[in-house]
């Protein structure tokens, strides 16, 4: 209870929270009704019963399926602001959330709608909330290169709103270096890149190697694996690489391998760690401020390294000056 509160006091930002991820389910009812479509779920609790999954596509089937209530701008503004306003509750002061704008455009959601509604959000919790944030950009993965090549070029007139593109969904055969030429474009653009190289992945060494090596990635979302090889850590502490580890996610969803207390490893390597949330409404609803209580009984985690943790966490944002200014 005492680290609980302490936990709860600290100052703090997120930067690995997938917005699509934090679609809790009653907003998926109210979304449903006010967009006139079906759910296959007799209530809230039928539909939470639902979310049961073993590994990252059977996780991924689920969350792709609840993001298709997502229709207007008005439903992308009010999901990201629910996040914004559960994010300053739990005294986060700024975050960097992904999208993935590939998922809507299917559905015909223009870019606009996404982007905008977003946006507005962000605005509007930053002036009422006191949250600063920013959003970035994710590709999906397992869609072929030209839609996130698409994507990339449907946001570009957005390019003020945006500060970094990212790479997630399934890892499986989708290596990094698939997305070269978006990355160099998003890049000529001013954007930050970063990359998921989730937990235990098929070839996943070799998908670090990618991102740090090829890619030149500005951050690494997860990326727990490269404590198996002292050569690519060299390299990540010579870059200055700070990673977004979601140690919740990696328990939940993980079931082919015994679990790696991935916090503990990284942080004793001397690697930039910080503790993030990735898709709460799937994780029985536990953010940030829950995840690090149970980070912190998992590893063993002290005042001081809770403290260090949001350290890097302020160290490693992409945050504007006055944003800087604001976490003071
Ligand atoms: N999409 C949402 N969460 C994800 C994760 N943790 N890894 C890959 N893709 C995701
Ligand atoms: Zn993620």
């Amino acid at each position: 209870a005492d680290m609980a509160r302490f936990i709860a006091a600290l100052p703090k930002a997120e930067y690995h929270v997938h917005l699509e991820g934090t679609l809790e389910a009653d907003m998926k009812f109210a979304l449903a009704k006010r967009n006139g479509l079906d759910l296959p779920f007799a209530d809230v609790a039928a539909m939470k019963a639902s979310y049961i999954y073993h590994d990252l596509p059977s996780f991924l089937a689920i969350y792709y399926d609840g993001m298709k209530v997502l229709r207007t701008e008005q439903d992308f503004h009010d999901l990201a602001y629910a996040y914004l306003a559960k994010a300053a509750s739990q005294n986060i002061l700024y975050a960097e959330m992904f999208f993935d704008p590939q998922e809507h455009l299917k559905r015909g959601v223009p870019m606009a709608a996404v982007i905008g509604g977003i946006t507005s959000a962000r605005v509007a919790a930053a002036a009422q909330l006191g949250i600063g944030s920013q959003l970035i950009l994710c590709f999906v993965r397992d869609l072929s290169a030209e839609s996130a090549m698409a994507a990339l070029e449907a946001a570009l007139p957005f390019r003020e709103h945006l500060v970094a593109v990212g790479l997630d969904s399934d890892e499986k055969d989708h290596p990094p270096i698939k997305f070269a030429a978006h990355f160099a474009k998003a890049r000529a653009a001013g954007l930050k890149v970063t990359a998921h190289c989730d937990l235990n992945q098929k070839d996943i060494l070799e998908h670090i190697r990618q991102a740090i090596v090829d890619i030149r990635v500005d951050r690494i979302d997860h990326g727990g694996n490269i404590l198996e090889s002292p050569e690519l850590m060299a390299m990540a502490k010579a870059r200055n690489l700070y990673f977004t580890v979601c140690p919740s996610f990696s328990g939940t969803v993980r079931g082919d391998k015994p679990p790696i207390d991935v916090v503990r490893g990284m942080l004793d390597a001397g690697l930039n760690v910080t503790i993030n949330s990735d898709d709460p409404a799937y994780m029985g609803s536990e953010y940030l401020n829950e995840v690090l209580v149970k980070a912190q009984a998992r590893s063993a985690l002290t005042k001081a390294e809770l403290v260090q943790l949001q350290r890097n966490a302020f160290n490693a944002g992409w945050m504007s000056e006055t944003q800087r200014a604001a976490c003071h």
